[in-house]
């Protein structure tokens, strides 16, 4: 019998910086159901079982309950292994981007350490969920953050990820070079790298990120090119349209051109959502910005029809509708 669904809910986690939770569509008021403590993770886990008996029951929590994320699924579809672990643990960064959404909900702090630890060991409660047997075969773990590099356990994270072949996405900023990410996308096909380069050239780079790296995270951008082999077609380099910042044709241009120069085969044209989402009767996608949203389609595929062009569902939603609404 078919019932309500969300990957999310029955499937995944999401270590944030105020606490777990089941995702990370904050925007939805969904709190974390466990703040960091002692006992954060088996208080989590007994949520995560009591939430699973009320799913197969029928019951919905409501903050989900308008979600564009649940739908119907036969229950021979549904498991209860975690498939799906997002880490946003920490909130420390080596760049400014001025449209970040972590800014604001995680109050990113800059730094140019590389040994954070983020608010709670999240490494170990991996090897305790490893140890309870919850993690299904085919894992996927995605690092957000702050800027994942300046983590120290990184190195840790991807070599547990390679040790279980499990898969990874990994989001940066591209300002470290770290030799493991080669090998990580090496070693499964369905793990991903992302940089958002949003730009073409330094200057709209340095208006962007409020740092001048841009020469440093092309030169590492082309390095992981390089060393990341036949896996390289699996590095994604986003362009978020930002109204009156970089949203010409010129721009666009630009960065696509340098892009192919350095070898990369994977374009993400993406928009700017995060405080839009929040108050979405308060703001609208401008012609402009859904017309170079296609404009960056239409070019990659003339250029090479074996060119990816990944994207985000709900991107792909608001662009459609021409609001930022996600209720249905
Ligand atoms: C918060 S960042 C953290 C990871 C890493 N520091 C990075 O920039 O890739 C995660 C992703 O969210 C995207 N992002 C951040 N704020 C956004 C916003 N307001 N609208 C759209 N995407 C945003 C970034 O471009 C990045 O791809
Ligand atoms: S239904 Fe939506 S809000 Fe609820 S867990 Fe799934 S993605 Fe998150
Ligand atoms: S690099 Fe990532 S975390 Fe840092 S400011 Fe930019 S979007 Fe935010």
């Amino acid at each position: 019998m078919a019932q309500k669904y969300c990957k999310y809910l029955a499937n995944g986690m999401n270590f944030h910086v105020s606490g777990i939770a089941f995702c990370n569509k904050l925007w939805w008021n969904l709190t974390p159901n466990a703040t960091y403590g002692k006992n954060t993770l088996e208080e989590f886990l007994k949520t995560r079982e009591e939430t699973l008996i009320n799913l197969f029951k029928g019951n919905i929590p409501e903050d989900c309950s308008h979600c564009m994320y649940l739908h119907d699924a036969e229950e021979s579809e549904i498991s209860d292994k975690i498939n799906f672990i997002e880490i946003n643990h920490w909130n420390e960064c080596n760049c400014a981007c001025f449209y970040c959404s972590a800014r604001e909900s995680t109050k990113l702090k800059i730094t140019t350490k590389r040994n954070q630890k983020g608010v709670a060991d999240v490494f170990s409660m991996l090897k305790k969920l490893e140890k309870l047997n919850l993690l299904d075969k085919d894992l996927k773990i995605a690092l957000g953050g702050g800027e994942p590099t300046l983590l120290k356990d990184f190195v840790n994270l991807l070599k547990f990820t390679i040790k279980h072949k499990f898969s990874i996405d990994i989001l940066t900023n591209g300002i470290f070079y770290e030799k493991y990410i080669p090998k990580t996308l090496l070693a499964s096909d369905n793990s991903y790298m992302t940089i958002s380069l949003d730009c073409g050239c330094r200057e709209t780079y340095k208006k962007i990120k409020g740092v001048d790296e841009f020469d440093n995270v092309v030169k590492n951008l082309a390095k992981y090119v390089k060393e990341s082999k036949e896996a390289s077609k699996r590095i994604m380099v986003k362009y978020i349209i930002l109204e009156g910042v970089n949203d010409n044709k010129e721009e666009i241009d630009k960065w696509i051109d340098l892009c192919i120069k350095i070898g990369i085969t994977s374009f993400f044209p993406a928009i700017e959502f995060c405080h839009s989402v929040k108050e979405p009767e308060k703001h609208v996608i401008s012609d402009n910005v859904a017309e170079l949203y296609q404009y960056i389609k239409e070019r990659i595929r003339s250029i090479n029809s074996d060119y990816t062009l990944p994207t985000y569902d709900f991107v792909e939603e608001f662009i459609k509708n021409r609001s930022y609404s996600l209720t249905k």
